[in-house]
């Protein structure tokens, strides 16, 4: 079953529970699996029942005709990545006596009744050891942390749909004039209802994307909408560049398109598509002092799966009490904390969450958080952020945590922010967002993989959005101002959520995953997703450089 799993792991593909029930039965699993490796025309996020039999279907017909092309069905990969991040625990597959099947963890998935389990996991306190020599230089700076833009203390949600006028009318406003003032291809864009009076055959035009699909004939047609009108745009598939760029495109965006007017004035043919994204020459704030931020996301305090060895690894190693004189130098200049949500693993975020959790009361979750954090030095300051799994609003942009939260943590220097949230640690800029469209980005564009972050991250920066569409799987907050437009391009951008350990760069701006403190959840298990767990992203913020302590093995 394993080697099924991996074969379709290795695309990028997720095995639907109901489709590898009905690949096992098939007499030659394996073989089976490669027939459908073989035929698919593209790799899905998720692979379901219905695409495995349409593909048997089409090939079973002696006509010679193409296998149907693979139809993504966004509500089902909505529900299985949710799974997956959420931990949702699968039916079991039927049992069968074949040895293939046996699961050589199955002494560990013994179920063992609720109430003995509970709170036996509750992580414990270390005794921290003052350490001969260790005198940490990051002790010797304050801390400069301003807050830039976040939602917290300014929503002004109702959740009217003039609301949501109003949202998509600010966001319109801001990257219309963004696209203006910084890309020239669009200096002279005009509003869609003036484009057949206007006599110009180059047309120039800037609009939120209302619908975007493929064609019989496999061109793209690409709805956009202004304050104005509606126009129809079409990119031709024999314009390769143009082409992917338009595979791009996602639902509710703000792009500038560059066209020539079609004879009869009802369709532009798309020329360029121009997206907000990065100055080639964007330059970069710096640290004067020698401070360090390290990111610590989705620590998932409250689920059994919690690690802990590698938590205290990290307490150990941040008090000086572990690793060469290197890894303790980099320990002594950590002035932040920076913690992009899931800092606990919540309640009733998915069905039968219960029977994952060690602790079943999420405020005794936020209290066993806060007596861990009371081991980190309190001369590091810790920014903390919510994510999909924290007891806030689950709509995004998250307000912070509720004061009666807050006052857990009077330990710690702690700034409490909102999810995204962009904040300054020494004037370095950072936007610090946990994540939850990574998720819609992965499904909506087709060679975005779930498992890939950083280069989903690239595409944020370029769209200048975090979650431009509606109704996918990042719930939105209509708010009267869109709090998800990037409209700074930040020197640090950081995210979490899917459990990765990850650095990259676009342009200048630190791309960063921040791994996870929890081990691969039995649904993940099951679909073969390995988290990187237990690392600790690390940058200079005076050079800028970056590094990651491993805490997975080392101690
Ligand atoms: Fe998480």
């Amino acid at each position: 079953m394993k080697s099924i799993i991996k074969s379709f792991s290795e695309h990028g593909t997720f095995v639907q529970p109901d489709s590898l029930t009905y690949i096992l039965s098939k007499d030659d699993p394996e073989e089976f699996t490669s027939f459908i490796t073989k035929n698919l025309k593209e790799y899905p996020l998720v692979l379901t029942i219905d695409q495995i039999k349409n593909l048997e279907l089409s090939l079973s017909t002696k006509e010679k005709k193409p296998a149907e092309p693979i139809v993504e069905n966004k509500e089902l990969q909505t529900k299985m990545l949710s799974n997956i991040y959420g931990g949702e625990i699968p039916k079991p597959i039927p049992e069968d006596n074949d040895l293939e099947y046996d699961d050589p963890d199955k002494e560990d998935q013994i179920d063992i009744p609720f109430e003995e389990t509970q709170n036996l996991d509750t992580p414990k306190l270390i005794e921290i050891k003052k350490v001969k020599d260790w005198k940490p230089k990051s002790k010797d700076y304050d801390s400069e942390i301003k807050i830039l833009k976040d939602v917290t203390g300014n929503s002004t949600s109702e959740g009217t749909s003039k609301d949501f006028t109003k949202l998509f009318l600010n966001r319109y406003d801001v990257l219309r004039r963004l696209l203006r003032s910084q890309r020239r291809e669009l200096a002279n864009a005009i509003p869609i209802n003036k484009i057949k009076k206007s006599g110009m055959k180059e047309i120039q035009l800037v609009g939120i994307i209302k619908e975007v699909r493929t064609t019989k004939n496999g061109h793209k047609l690409i709805e956009i909408e202004d304050e104005t009108d509606t126009a129809a745009c079409i990119a031709l598939k024999n314009n390769r560049d143009l082409f992917q760029m338009a595979s791009e495109i996602i639902l509710d965006e703000i792009v500038g398109i560059k066209g020539q007017l079609s004879r009869n004035g009802d369709l532009i043919v798309v020329q360029n598509i121009v997206f907000p994204d990065v100055s080639i020459q964007n330059s970069r704030h710096k640290s004067e002092n020698p401070v360090y931020a390290a990111f610590l996301s989705d620590i998932h305090i409250g689920s059994k799966q919690f690690l802990e060895k590698e938590w205290q690894g990290f307490i150990k190693w941040i008090n000086g009490d572990v690793g060469n004189s290197r890894q303790r130098d980099v320990a002594g200049k950590i002035k932040y904390l920076v913690i992009p949500g899931d800092v606990v693993d919540g309640i009733g975020i998915y069905p039968n969450q219960e029977s994952e959790l060690a602790i079943t009361d999420v405020y005794r979750q936020y209290e066993v958080l806060a007596e861990q954090f009371q081991m980190i030095p309190d001369y590091i300051s810790i920014i903390m952020q919510p994510g999909n799994h924290d007891a806030v609003r689950p709509a995004e942009p998250q307000p912070t945590f509720e004061k009666e939260i807050q006052n857990l943590f009077s330990s710690n220097d702690m700034t409490f922010v909102g999810n995204p949230c962009y904040f300054s640690l020494n004037d370095v800029e950072v936007l610090s967002y946990h994540g939850q469209s990574l998720l819609d980005f992965a499904t909506n564009i087709q060679h975005l993989k779930y498992n890939e972050p950083v280069e989903i991250m690239k595409t944020m920066l370029k769209k200048h959005h975090l979650a431009p569409t509606y109704g996918g799987y990042t719930p939105l907050a209509p708010e009267h101002y869109d709090y998800m437009v990037i409209d700074k391009v930040p020197d640090i951008f950081v995210t979490g959520h899917v459990h990765l350990a990850t650095i990259g760069e676009y342009r200048g701006v630190t791309l960063i995953n921040a791994s996870s403190w929890q081990a691969q959840t039995t649904y993940q298990k099951m679909l073969n997703f390995i988290p990187d767990s237990g690392k600790l992203p690390i940058v200079d913020l005076k050079t800028t450089n970056v590094t990651m302590m491993d805490f997975s093995n080392k101690f």
